[in-house]
Formats: C-alpha cells, structure tokens, sequence
C-alpha cells in the first residue's frame, strides 16, 4: 500500500528573524513512517522542521509553513492508500510578513493573525481523496469527545487522541498513549513508546475499509 504520512510543527514567519511555532518534534509522524516502511509499504513523510533523521527507504518532502505542507499533501495525494496526519499544523499565520526585522516599539505590540488551510479538512472535500483518513487530535480536555467531532467533520475513518497537557506523553516526548477513535468504537493504547504505538496505528490503518 502507499501510504502519505505528515509530521512535525510548521513555522510561519512574521519577519526574517521570527516565526510562530508550536512544541512538536516529529517523532510520533517519523515513527508512523518507519513503521509503514517496516511493513514493506510505499511511504511519502512529508514534515516541517525537526532534528530527526528521515526513515530509511521513506520518500521524503521537507516543508516550512501550512500552506506549504497543503501544497505538497495535494501534490503527493494521488495513488495514496492511507494518509495519516500527524503535523502540528499551525492553525494561525500572521497576516503580514515583513520584510525587514521588526522594530522594538512601545510596550505592546498586536499581532494580527489569520487561519491556515485545514489540510485534514480538505482531503475529502477539497482534494476528493477517497482512501483511508486518520487523523490526530491533540487535546488538553474532553480529549475523546473533541476527537469524535473531528472524526465526524472531516471525515476520517480513524482519529488518533492524545492527552498534549501532560509532559510524559503527546508535544515532544519518547512515548504517548492514545484512544483510536472509530466510528462505532474506542480502543485504548497504553502508555508505550511512539514506535510501539506507530505499529498499532500502521495495523489499524491496513485494515480499515475507507467508505
Ligand atoms: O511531534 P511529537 O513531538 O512526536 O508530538 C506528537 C503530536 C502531539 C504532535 C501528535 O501526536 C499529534 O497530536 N499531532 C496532531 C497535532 C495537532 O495539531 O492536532 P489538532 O487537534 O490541532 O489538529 C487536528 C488534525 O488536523 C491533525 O491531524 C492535524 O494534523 C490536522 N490539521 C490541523 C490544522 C491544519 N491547519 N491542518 C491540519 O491538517
């Protein structure tokens, strides 16, 4: 199977010294690509800017921003079986780059920001890709209850749920403990390493039916 896999946090520039970011590392998306190449899969990671190495035998797109990581998920969609999004997508941009550094000026300054493309959101609706779906949900509350309105609106088959105010699990640690949430069900996966949790993932993923 070919599966398309996003991973890490996006940077959104605001000047040429400073950008908006969040606290992901990548390593539960490289850890979902070496598990798919593991099982012998055709794997595309596509990921914002990490410090990890790239999966052995996995084709691999490096991206700066959400409009960038849209583009390429677009480009690289067709033939995908499986796309699973793992990327802390900055759901914020700045309205305005400047060109020049940003001047100290007064006590406060206002940021005016702006949404970015919802990747996940357009799979279906905007790109009509009709395999299997999985999506992330990082919480800090009702963390299952806002992972089945994902799931629901954005049409996935399954939404993989993480608990991100804890700091031994989800944002920047070796493991993670997850709900997958299904249409009709919830599993629930210990607390393990990423890697151990990135093959039950993989398992799930080869064997749900997208429609
Ligand atoms: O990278 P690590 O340090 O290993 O941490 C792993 C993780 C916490 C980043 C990962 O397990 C995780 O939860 N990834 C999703 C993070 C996230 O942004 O969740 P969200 O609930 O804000 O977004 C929901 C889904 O929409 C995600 O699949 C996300 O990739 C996607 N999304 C979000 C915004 C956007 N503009 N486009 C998107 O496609």
């Amino acid at each position: 199977m070919k599966f398309l896999i996003t991973a890490g946090p996006t940077r959104e520039p605001l000047d040429p010294a400073r950008y908006l970011t969040n606290r992901s590392s990548g390593r539960m998306g490289y850890a979902l690509a070496g598990a798919a190449r593991h099982d012998g899969h055709d794997v595309v990671l596509i990921s914002g800017p990490t410090a990890l190495d790239v999966p052995p035998g996995v084709d691999f797109i490096h991206v700066e921003t959400a409009q960038e990581m849209y583009d390429a998920v677009r480009d690289m969609l067709p033939g995908v079986d499986v796309a699973i999004m793992a990327a802390a997508v900055a759901d914020y941009r700045p309205v305005a780059y400047s060109e020049r550094k940003i001047k100290k000026d007064g006590d406060r300054m206002v940021l005016e920001l702006e949404r970015t493309p919802d990747i996940l959101g357009s799979m279906r609706s905007v790109f009509g890709f009709t395999g299997t779906l999985i999506g992330f949900a990082a919480e800090t509350n009702d963390v299952e209850d806002y992972a089945r309105g994902k799931l629901e609106r954005k049409q996935c088959n399954m939404v993989v749920a993480n608990d991100v105010s804890r700091s031994d699990i989800g944002f920047d640690s070796r493991e993670n403990e997850v709900a997958l949430v299904f249409p009709d069900r919830v599993e629930y996966l210990e607390k393990d390493t990423k890697e151990h949790i990135a093959m039950h993932i993989i398992e799930h993923a080869t064997i749900i039916r997208p429609q």
